[in-house]
């Protein structure tokens, strides 16, 4: 009989990867998201049922966070429509250092579906598809992160994690708690990216309340408020030492930032 996968935020950054990995060993793969058919939205829950149907093992990026206000009820019916669906193992993406996030874990490992959490650190694609990928074309790096060192993880890991967990033994109950293989300030990434694309890059640390203010500007009030909560408990120091996450859960060592920065350089200049 096949294994039916689904996939939540299969068009984002740790979803695509998750979703074309399986499918490159193979596996029926549902890819879910706000414009796929069926459709997944996390705000809503009316429509999950129907998404989930047939599903046996789920990979799920929630968004917007997991320390976002309402993650915890919207994880709690998640399991419960997930287990009436008759899903057998949900893999649920996590960041690493979020007090609410740890309590969205918690949630789901004590719910009746089998479970295992991937928390990860800060993703080295920040810089090259998400938030920070801006920062090549205008020269600066700004974020409220000070001299704060993070141990900036490959996207590509989070996810060869994520599909050893949703198709090795043994990963029911279990939290992987990965990051890449060295700690990094942001002004040592600034460094790298100018090296690697070959334009200046500065990181300019900002103030919570600069912050706040210009992604309020961009976003609105309701985002600033959460990515600026976010930094600060994130960027205090708590998440500076790398874990051996990846190693424990894969056989072999995280790849680094330079690494992912120098192949996104090389992709990006075929390009263009
Ligand atoms: N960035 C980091 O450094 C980092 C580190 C650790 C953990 N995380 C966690 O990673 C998660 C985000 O995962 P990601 O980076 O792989 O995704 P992403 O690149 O941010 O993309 C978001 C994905 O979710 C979908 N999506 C957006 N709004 C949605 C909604 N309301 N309902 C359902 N799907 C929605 C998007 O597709 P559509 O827009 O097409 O619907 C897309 O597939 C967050 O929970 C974040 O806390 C991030």
């Amino acid at each position: 009989m096949t294994t039916n996968f689904a996939v939540i935020g299969a068009t984002g950054k740790t979803g695509r990867r998750v979703a074309d990995l399986l499918e490159a060993e193979g596996r029926a793969v549902r890819r879910l998201a706000r414009g796929t058919n069926p459709a997944f939205d996390w705000e809503r829950p009316e429509h999950w049922a129907a998404a989930l149907q047939g599903v046996d093992r789920l990979y799920a990026a929630y968004v917007p966070d997991l320390a976002a206000p309402g993650s915890e009820a919207a994880i709690t019916r998640f399991a419960e429509v997930a287990d009436e669906a008759g899903v057998q193992r949900i893999v649920l993406l996590s960041g690493r250092g979020e007090d609410g996030a740890r309590r969205c874990e918690d949630i789901l490992l004590a719910s009746n579906v089998p479970a295992t959490i991937v928390r990860a650190s800060w993703f080295a694609q920040n810089f090259t598809e998400g938030m920070l990928a801006d920062a090549a074309s205008t020269g600066v790096l700004a974020l409220p992160a000070g001299d704060v060192r993070e141990p900036f993880i490959d996207v590509d890991d989070v996810a060869a994690v994520a599909v050893e967990a949703l198709t090795g033994m043994g990963h029911e109950g279990r939290v992987h708690e990965v990051t890449g293989p060295e700690s990094l300030t942001f002004a040592e990434v600034a460094t790298i990216l100018s090296e690697t694309t070959g334009h200046e890059i500065v990181y300019v640390p900002m103030t919570f309340d600069d912050f706040h203010a210009a992604v309020a500007a961009a976003e609105g009030e309701a985002v600033a408020t959460m990515l600026t909560e976010l930094c600060r408990e994130t960027f205090d120091g708590r998440n500076v030492l790398p874990t051996d996450g990846v190693a424990a859960a894969l056989g072999r060592s995280p790849r680094g930032v330079r690494s992912v920065l120098e192949d996104a350089a090389a992709t990006a200049a075929a390009r263009s």
